[in-house]
């Protein structure tokens, strides 16, 4: 079977945005606190890589998550790169005042589709975080751009089903407040293919003068999927985490974002352009289990590009002179 060059696919050339969350989500479920120098460093490697955005942090409290408690710090040490944006998860408007005073250059506001995730992850009510988040968008005019991440947007761990017009409805108004971009996160994968095609199918249209991103985890293994059933509905920001790290502590059954290094390596081999340089997103990541103390799920830093090539076997050209001399005697008989 001749392969189809990635070239003629239909994909050939569509820009892709793809944004690391592993500094933030990746780090805020690891059990072990990452010196700052080596956060540092991680950001500032990543920065040189082409990726679009890089969510550092988070400023919640860091009674909540001790693994990001030194949020100031890193955000006024790393460098900051030419057209990458530098995004910091917040969760409250003193978030926002703390990430404001370090220059962030996007603030992400989290808020929950489902009531249940929204108490146990940011202990207020859906109606006070929309409150909450509406006054940090005037804010932050002016100073940052504002991303809102609607958490659980494809069903959640405790409730289930969320239904779709509550997400869709949410993103409305936030977009009527003046967000600069929507987010919508599978918390804890539980979305499906079929089913980001059903949210997602018009929403570029309908939200068309803000970023629209998807933020998939990969928990039941269909983040890939899930991220090409969202390029099929014209959409071309993704979310994900190095080495597929991620989960978020209030989300029970939560675990790694979808893999940036495999989410551009796909979109590369269907002849994508993603504008990230895959080798250097690759070293990135192999630095990674010394870091966390463990292995990480991502696969293409371990089985390396498709395009990698393996020696033949030693005995080849003897198995080759026996497989001819068989046919021979085969033809002749
Ligand atoms: N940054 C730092 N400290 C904060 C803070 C913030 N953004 N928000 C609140 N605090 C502090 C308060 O100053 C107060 O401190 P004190 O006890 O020394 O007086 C304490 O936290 C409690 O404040 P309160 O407003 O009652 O917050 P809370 O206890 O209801 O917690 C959140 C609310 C949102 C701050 C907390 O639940 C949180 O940080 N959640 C993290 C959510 C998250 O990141 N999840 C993973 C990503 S999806
Ligand atoms: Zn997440």
């Amino acid at each position: 079977m001749t392969q189809r060059p990635a070239s003629s696919s239909r994909f050939a050339g569509k820009k892709i945005s793809i944004h690391d969350v592993a500094m933030r989500d990746g780090l805020q479920i690891e059990p072990i606190f990452v010196p700052t120098e080596q956060k540092i460093d991680m950001v500032n490697a990543l920065s040189r890589t082409g990726l679009k955005k890089i969510e550092v942090t988070s400023f919640t409290s860091p009674k909540a998550i001790p693994a990001l408690r030194d949020a100031e710090e890193l955000m006024k040490a790393i460098d900051r790169v030419q057209g990458v944006t530098y995004v910091a998860l917040i969760p409250n408007m003193k978030g926002a005042e703390r990430a404001l005073l370090c220059a962030v250059d996007e603030l992400n506001l989290v808020l929950s589709a489902s009531e249940t995730h929204n108490l146990a992850n940011t202990r207020m009510t859906r109606e006070r975080s929309k409150r909450v988040h509406a006054e940090i968008i005037k804010a932050a005019k002016g100073k940052a751009a504002v991303n809102i991440s609607i958490s659980t947007a494809f069903g959640c761990p405790m409730e289930g089903d969320v239904p779709a017009q509550d997400v869709i409805a949410l993103g409305d108004w936030f977009v009527e407040q003046g967000a600069t971009g929507i987010t919508l996160c599978d918390t804890t994968g539980m979305a499906n293919p079929g089913q980001v095609e059903q949210i997602c199918e018009g929403l570029i249209e309908r939200w068309r003068d803000i970023e629209l991103t998807l933020h998939f985890h990969n928990t039941r293994a269909m983040g890939l999927a899930n991220a090409l059933a969202g390029l099929n509905c014209g959409i071309t920001r993704f979310d994900a985490a190095l080495g597929g790290l991620g989960g978020c502590p209030y989300a029970p059954g939560a675990t790694g974002n979808v893999c940036t290094e495999d989410l551009v390596h796909m979109f590369e081999t269907m002849g994508c352009d993603t504008g990230v340089n895959l080798d250097a997103l690759i070293a990135c990541s192999l630095r990674l289990p010394e870091m966390v103390g463990h292995d990480c799920p991502g696969q293409v830093a371990k089985a390396g590009k498709s395009d990698r090539r393996y020696p033949a076997p030693a005995d080849l050209e003897e198995t080759r002179a026996r497989a001819l001399a068989r046919d021979l005697t085969e033809t002749a008989a």
